[in-house]
């Protein structure tokens, strides 16, 4: 018999064939993944890039909450049109930190991923409340409750706790510290942001919802808003991408 006719034994029996398939998907699947096991990193590291500070990170859990990611995404793809709008595309270490990622697939509203900056404080804390009180024809929903609602960050140490189980490199200072970090971002002229400073390079410190009083739901948010895409000096990077 040819070897060709051995061929039959997968054809007439269905057992041997899914065996067989198997086998084939196997060895495909080892060559594709084996070499990603002596590779030090599959992600290219990028300067300034830390953990989100643990007022950002209640921020985060709000918006995921609220489902923000549903109309907004936070990812800029690498196209004329979209750097043009949003600036530089987005690199994969800038979510290095995102569990779960917030890149998005729907965007009603704008890409949020370098919002940081972009604008004021109180324009946020407007936006929030009442979208088409500073953007008329806006269609994005009210969050009126976010401000008058108080942050509970009981819990915030075992939400870094959980990050740094996903690989988060929060220490053991970050998470014991979690909560009077909490309290020295959202409070101006809090002598505890020096320390907060030195955890967190670049942290902003100072009551980002205007309500000097509490802190509150929109606190965390704007803090949130207010870090995005703001870790990365592109000024040293966009020689290399060459892209504008
Ligand atoms: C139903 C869809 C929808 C949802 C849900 C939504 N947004 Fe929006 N968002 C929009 C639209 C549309 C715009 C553009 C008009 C405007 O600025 O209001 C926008 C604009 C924004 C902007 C300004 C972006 C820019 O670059 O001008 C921010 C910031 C923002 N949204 C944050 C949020 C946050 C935070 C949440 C969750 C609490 C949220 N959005 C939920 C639709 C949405």
């Amino acid at each position: 018999m040819s070897l060709w006719h051995k061929h039959a034994i997968f054809e007439k029996n269905s057992i041997v064939l899914v065996i067989g398939i198997l086998i084939a998907i196997a060895i495909g699947g080892l060559i594709e993944i084996v070499p990603l096991f002596y590779l030090k990193n599959t992600i290219e590291k990028v300067d300034g890039m830390r953990p989100y500070t643990p007022l950002e990170l209640a921020g985060r859990n709000i918006y995921v909450r609220e489902g923000c990611y549903l109309c907004h995404s936070q990812m800029i793809r690498p196209l004329r049109d979209e750097v043009e709008r949003y600036g530089h595309y987005s690199l994969a270490a800038e979510s290095i930190y995102d569990r779960p990622f917030q890149w998005g697939s729907k965007r009603t509203g704008p890409d949020l991923a370098r919002v940081g900056g972009k604008y004021s404080d109180d324009w946020h804390r407007e936006h929030l409340r009442a979208p088409r009180s500073v953007v008329p024809g806006s269609v994005m929903p009210d969050y009126s409750w976010l401000a008058a609602t108080d942050l509970d960050f009981s819990r915030i140490n075992d939400d870094l706790s959980a990050q740094a189980l996903l690989g988060v490199p929060y220490s053991s200072d970050m998470i014991a510290n979690a909560k009077a970090d909490v309290v020295a971002q959202a409070t101006n002229d809090n002598p505890d942001a020096f320390e907060l400073g030195k955890r967190y390079p670049k942290a902003q410190a100072r009551d980002f919802d205007g309500n000097a009083a509490r802190i509150t739901e929109a606190d965390a948010l704007i803090a949130y808003l207010q870090v995005l895409g703001t870790l990365v000096d592109f000024k040293l990077y966009n020689d290399k991408a060459n892209i504008r």
